[in-house]
């Protein structure tokens, strides 16, 4: 069966595991001079319907330090789904090229390319998850601690597709996970329910809350995101309002163990969700963080296309 990387829920505990000592090796191999061509003569089509930067330049570049190369696709050029079939468009790039890496607003339609596509698919952000920035984050927490398990992660703001996807890494990796959200920002209970299982079977603690202080008491790893995401941006008066009081600042970080850091996964938007002074400052780990997308990615990468 071919293999994607979609949801990280369709992968085990173990694999991801995998792919994260993977991870750790090209980094590695990287800083020792450069890592190996096992990827040349390939091309990754990178398929965009939102912007970026992290994702776009680090899949770009880990293609190149791998030794094959990527084909950006932006919006203005396929029209998934509109100028062409999902389907069709699925098949015709699966002739041209080796791996296909999608940023698209609705989950089923990165699902449907994988469902069509004859080489692999890659989940690169879609208004559900964001299976490679948890990667990254997971990368990030194990260089700093030296392990996941029994760690306490909590996420402060909306339940988007990156706190649902750092919610999925949490449980397969063993760290307890605590979330505050306003009240209708709760990462919504239709895109728990097939999670639940794999939440109940990891035995990590799961506790969402509207209070702040509450989820980020004792925690290891305090994380934020946009109050507005990629599609949101109509509701922008709104969300800024509801979100004022959840804010990752001094104030907050106090709650949390003297040892925290603080993820974010960019772009920031500083003074709204984190301020400078948490962005910048010692427990902060977002520019490391933004270097992982590459060196978790490459993993990512060699494992589906490498023959
Ligand atoms: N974190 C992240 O995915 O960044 P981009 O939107 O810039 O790719
Ligand atoms: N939740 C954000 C993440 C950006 C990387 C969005 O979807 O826009």
């Amino acid at each position: 069966m071919m293999k994607h990387f979609l949801e990280l829920n369709h992968w085990s505990s173990k694999d991801l595991w995998n792919l994260l000592d993977m991870a750790v090796h090209l980094k590695r191999e990287w800083l020792a001079g450069g890592n190996q061509p096992v990827l040349a003569g390939q091309v990754l089509g990178m398929v965009f319907q939102k912007p970026s930067l992290r994702t776009r330049v680090s899949f770009e570049v880990g293609m190149t330090h791998l030794g094959g190369s990527a084909l950006m696709l932006g919006p203005s050029e396929i029209g998934l789904g509109e100028r062409e079939s999902i389907g069709d468009v699925a098949r015709v790039l699966s002739g041209y090229v080796q791996g296909i890496m999608a940023r698209v607003f609705d989950h089923q339609h990165v699902l449907e390319l994988a469902q069509h596509a004859s080489v692999p698919v890659i989940n690169g952000l879609s208004d559900d998850r964001h299976p490679c920035q948890s990667m990254a984050d997971m990368l990030t927490v194990y260089e700093h601690f030296g392990q996941l398990e029994g760690l306490k992660f909590a996420f402060i703001g909306d339940g988007n597709n990156v706190a649902l996807s750092s919610l999925i890494a949490c449980a397969q990796f063993g760290m307890d996970f605590a979330i505050a959200t306003p009240s209708g920002y709760e990462i919504p209970a239709d895109k728990i329910e097939p999670v639940r299982s794999l939440l109940e079977s990891s035995g990590i603690r799961y506790e969402q809350s509207t209070d702040p202080l509450e989820a980020v008491a004792s925690a290891d790893v305090v994380y934020t995101d946009t109050w507005v995401s990629m599609g949101q941006e109509a509701e922008s008066i709104d969300r800024l309002n509801q979100f004022s009081q959840y804010q990752v600042n001094a104030d907050l970080m106090k709650q949390a163990k003297p040892t925290a850091v603080v993820l974010h996964c960019l772009p920031a938007h500083r003074g709204q969700e984190i301020t400078d002074e948490i962005a910048d400052g010692e427990q902060s780990l977002i520019f490391q963080q933004a270097e992982n997308r590459l060196h978790a990615q490459k993993a990512i990468l060699v494992h589906l296309m490498s023959s």
